[in-house]
């Protein structure tokens, strides 16, 4: 799928591709950054140490990584590890498209600021983490969003880890409501997105609505 003349010059650098992994019939998605020497050394996503963290993290919740799909917004390493640029995310964007297309996930967890922007563009990741948001993308069409903070990130800045994990403990919950009729799949008034409330109020636990 994942042809080096269509790829940006990215391709030229790399070892290897990594296109993504996991369940193609899998409710959830987990979209990160872009391959770091690891990934890039074995072709496959999330094996370092932010990939150890998002497997504990996953575990925690009675996942495993084989039961969801994890992909990157870039399929090639960037030189040192650097920001993706914008170019190089829209070189890649037709393969994750189609992977999100393929795989059409109840839900897809946006890890940290760059996967954020390709589908929530100008938000903050401090003020919408843990939200759960429904936006349609073009392209792609409707979709629900969690943004979150990249495990990578979270193991730099310590103090991330106990907000990322209370994020990642929200999804059951979030996959049972959008899965129990709790989604309406129009986008209300023309609205560019929707906020869904999923309630962490154990005195009200039905308090998980699309407003
Ligand atoms: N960070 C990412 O964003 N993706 C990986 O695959 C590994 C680390």
């Amino acid at each position: 799928m994942l042809e080096s003349s269509r790829c940006c010059h990215l391709a030229e650098a790399r070892t290897n591709i990594v296109p993504g992994e996991g369940d193609p019939n899998t409710r959830i998605m987990f979209i990160g950054e872009g391959p770091g020497k690891n990934e890039d050394l074995q072709g496959r996503p999330f094996v370092g140490q932010a990939g150890q963290l998002l497997e504990q993290l996953l575990g925690e919740i009675g996942l495993s990584r084989n039961q969801v799909y994890i992909a990157n917004v870039l399929k090639c390493r960037p030189p040192n590890n650097r920001d993706p640029l914008p170019q190089e995310v829209e070189a890649c964007w037709p393969w994750l498209r189609q992977q999100i297309e393929i795989i059409d996930p109840v839900l897809i967890v946006l890890l940290g600021r760059f996967a954020m922007e390709r589908f929530l563009p100008g938000m903050k990741i401090s003020n919408v983490r843990g939200k759960v948001l429904r936006r349609s993308i073009p392209e792609v069409g409707v979709k629900v969003f969690m943004p979150t903070y990249h495990p990578a990130a979270a193991l730099y800045h310590r103090e991330w880890t106990n907000p990322l994990r209370e994020d990642f403990q929200k999804i059951p919950r979030i996959l049972d409501l959008l899965e129990s009729g709790g989604q309406d799949n129009s986008i209300d008034g023309g609205a560019e997105w929707d906020t869904l409330e999923i309630g962490n109020n154990k005195k009200n636990p039905e308090q998980g609505r699309l407003l």
